[in-house]
């Protein structure tokens, strides 16, 4: 099974619904649609009416990030798995670099990965290394350590999907080599293997993903599916990936 995830940040109002029903016109029409799930992460703000719109249809509907407590607490703006899962999403993203990058530390997601699956939500765990850290030829350190601090045994490997973001990449157009994407992508599921003791989880590659770079990344075996940003506001742009992934 393939994934195609559009994270839509801060973006998007009721009426933005179209975007989706476009994209759910397009999967019940499609032959390969048995190939791939569509997930989108929309605001919190719409993952309640979405989630209703899209019940028994093909898109499912996720949130893009978690507080790191179950049910109830006095965290003003907070919002916990517990209340996510009560309004309908499925998966929520954790540990995205923009949340990392505004204080989510290791400790945190540890907490954010644990409350969410047991609110039955799947999770989305995202890692990827930063600019400075690619030149230092430090990025299988950082996965290694980002998935070890956050990841255990002990956890439901089969509700969980991990996106490989390297940060340098989000919204910049650039992307990594298809050689060494595929040795991180490689190196990620052997980490995750030792991790689970069994087979590792779908890995997912996220940045920069469009119509057109997505036939590079489809050579390479190991990629489970996409995080999308930037092209998942667009059904066209997000369509085309999907076409042109199994074109
Ligand atoms: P991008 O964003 O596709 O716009 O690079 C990806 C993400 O941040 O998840």
């Amino acid at each position: 099974m393939k994934y195609f995830i559009g994270n839509w940040k801060m973006f998007g109002v009721p009426k933005s619904i179209n975007i989706l029903n476009k994209i759910n016109s397009f999967y019940l029409k499609d032959k390969n649609c048995k190939k791939y799930r569509v997930i989108v992460t929309p605001p919190y703000t719409l993952i309640e009416s979405y989630s209703k719109h899209f019940k028994n249809k093909k898109i499912i509907i996720g949130s893009q990030n978690c507080y790191q407590k179950d049910h109830f607490s006095s965290n003003t703006s907070a919002v916990s798995p517990f209340m996510i899962k009560s309004v309908g999403a499925q998966y929520t993203l954790v540990g995205h670099s923009d949340n990392r990058i505004e204080g989510d530390t290791n400790h945190m997601l540890k907490n954010k990965v644990h409350f969410a699956l047991k609110n039955n939500l799947k999770v989305v765990f995202c890692i990827g290394e930063n600019k400075k850290e690619k030149q230092n030829k430090k990025t299988l350190n950082v996965l290694t350590r980002q998935i070890s601090q956050v990841l255990d045994k002990n956890l439901k490997k089969n509700n969980i999907i991990v996106a490989y973001e390297p940060i340098w990449s989000i919204g910049t157009g650039k992307i990594p080599s298809s050689m060494e994407l595929e040795k991180t992508i490689i190196h990620i599921k052997k980490v995750l293997k030792t991790t689970f003791k069994s087979k590792s989880p779908a890995v997912l590659y996220g940045g920069s993903v469009d119509g057109s770079n997505v036939k590079i990344f489809k050579k390479i075996k190991e990629i489970d599916g996409f995080l999308i940003g930037g092209a998942s506001k667009s059904s066209k742009k997000f369509i085309d990936i999907i076409k042109n992934y199994y074109r």
